[in-house]
């Protein structure tokens, strides 16, 4: 690809938004006048040359990353956080180039080993060749010179942009997935997200031994990818590829396959005041089915938050009580799902159509009674347990329908106390 073409991509303010046009060259003027050749890499490469929105400025430097942020931060302003040992720094930008995120990685081009499969790598200053061939995939492993009169030239020293043209996704070397297994995931990502498809030799490589070290990572790691791929548009597509290639197996015996029937729920606005939150959902929707043992197992496993595990819990749990709610009155219903989080009724609801948990997430879970403690102090009725029923039965009157108005709940109330 000709250096014109590149340069009219990243021109393109449907591609690449003016105030990061703005950003980036300010960044190359300052590494050229240090002598640093500098790059955007990776993604960015990536999804330009697709003709999409970049979202990632990952910015690469040979020389020293650290000191180019130093530079940046005296002539622009903003913070600067350093991080010696891998030799990078973060520039929390000036509020002058308004941007979201509002933070930059300044990465220095690096060699990485890896002690032992999925540990993470060691880190050594290296040039920007050295630093392409350390990546996953060849897609991933182009980069765009930024300084001076080398800007717009491409680096593409795999190939990148044939595979990216045939849609083929490859590793860079046969022992890719071994060093870091989550690149399986990032592999079946990528397929879902752009529809290509992952090259044979690479799919072989998906094999017992990069499984077990995929076994091997930690819930925090693996949790991660799969967050990643609960928020692509094709997500469900996407973790169907994902068992079959193996990988749930080799995480957890009792992963079940994510029910494609339920792939329009991830996309659902409730409309309803409930906070969505769309990786929550998918966690719900694809355990829903498990037993309590089953959804606490695998919660352990992916390493959830206390919140998350609750959330998946309460949809099993209410999932599973269902057929002994049905033809319930409204204030058992109300009674029944007031503990529960709000989202894991509503996902619920989704694949059961129950229309009494809707009736609970938009009604009956803001029915109130008048009467309140201090009306109740006010008659004279001493504090105790006592208040607690008083107020629960005339709620239940309310929702079942048995009082209409506030004298109906006055009768009520006086004929309890
Ligand atoms: N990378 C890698 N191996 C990984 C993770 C990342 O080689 N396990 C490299 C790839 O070159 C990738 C770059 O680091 O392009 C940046 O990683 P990341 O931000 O996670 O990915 P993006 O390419 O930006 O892709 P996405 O759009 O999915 O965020």
């Amino acid at each position: 690809m000709q250096k014109d073409d590149i340069l009219r991509l990243f021109h393109d303010p449907n591609l690449l938004p003016s105030e990061k046009q703005i950003l980036l060259s300010n960044i190359a003027v300052q590494a050229a006048s240090l002598g640093f050749p500098c790059y955007v890499v990776g993604g960015f490469v990536r999804d330009l040359l697709l003709r999409r929105p970049v979202n990632d400025l990952d910015v690469i430097v040979e020389g020293d990353a650290i000191q180019l942020g130093k530079a940046l931060v005296k002539k622009f302003g903003g913070k600067l956080t350093r991080h010696d040992a891998f030799h990078t720094a973060i520039w929390r930008l000036p509020s002058t180039f308004d941007l979201r995120p509002s933070t930059l990685d300044l990465i220095t081009a690096r060699k990485e080993t890896y002690e032992r499969p999925g540990a993470l790598p060691t880190v050594t200053p290296a040039t920007i060749d050295d630093d392409l061939l350390r990546r996953d995939f060849t897609i991933n492993a182009m980069a765009v010179r930024l300084d001076g009169d080398h800007f717009g030239e491409l680096l593409d020293p795999l190939d990148g942009r044939s595979d990216l043209e045939q849609g083929r996704i490859r590793v860079l070397h046969p022992r890719s997935f071994v060093d870091d297994p989550t690149r399986i995931f990032r592999a079946v990502r990528y397929e879902g997200r752009y529809s290509f498809a992952i090259e044979l030799s690479t799919l072989e490589r998906i094999d017992p031994e990069s499984l077990k070290a995929l076994s091997s990572l930690s819930g925090e790691r693996l949790r991660h990818e799969l967050d990643l791929i609960l928020v692509e548009k094709n997500a469900v597509q996407i973790l169907l590829r994902v068992a079959s290639v193996g990988v749930l197996d080799a995480i957890h015996p009792r992963f079940p396959a994510f029910n494609p029937d339920d792939a329009e729920f991830l996309e659902m606005d409730n409309g309803l005041d409930i906070p969505a939150d769309r990786v929550e959902m998918g966690y719900m929707l694809w355990f829903m089915q498990l037993s309590e043992d089953e959804v606490f197992s695998v919660a352990r496993r992916l390493d959830f938050t206390n919140e998350l595990t609750l959330s998946v819990w309460a949809a099993a749990q209410l999932k599973r009580s269902l057929p002994h709610l049905v033809e319930s009155q409204p204030s058992v219903w109300t009674y029944a799902l007031e503990k529960l989080p709000l989202l894991s009724i509503y996902a619920v609801y989704l694949v059961s159509r129950e229309k009494a948990l809707l009736d609970y997430l938009s009604i009956w879970r803001h029915i109130k009674p008048h009467t309140t403690g201090d009306d109740l102090i006010a008659r004279g009725l001493p504090p105790g347990p006592r208040y607690g029923e008083i107020l629960t039965r005339l709620r239940a009157a309310w929702l079942d329908g048995e009082v209409k108005d506030k004298e109906q709940e006055l009768q009520l109330l006086d004929s309890m106390i």
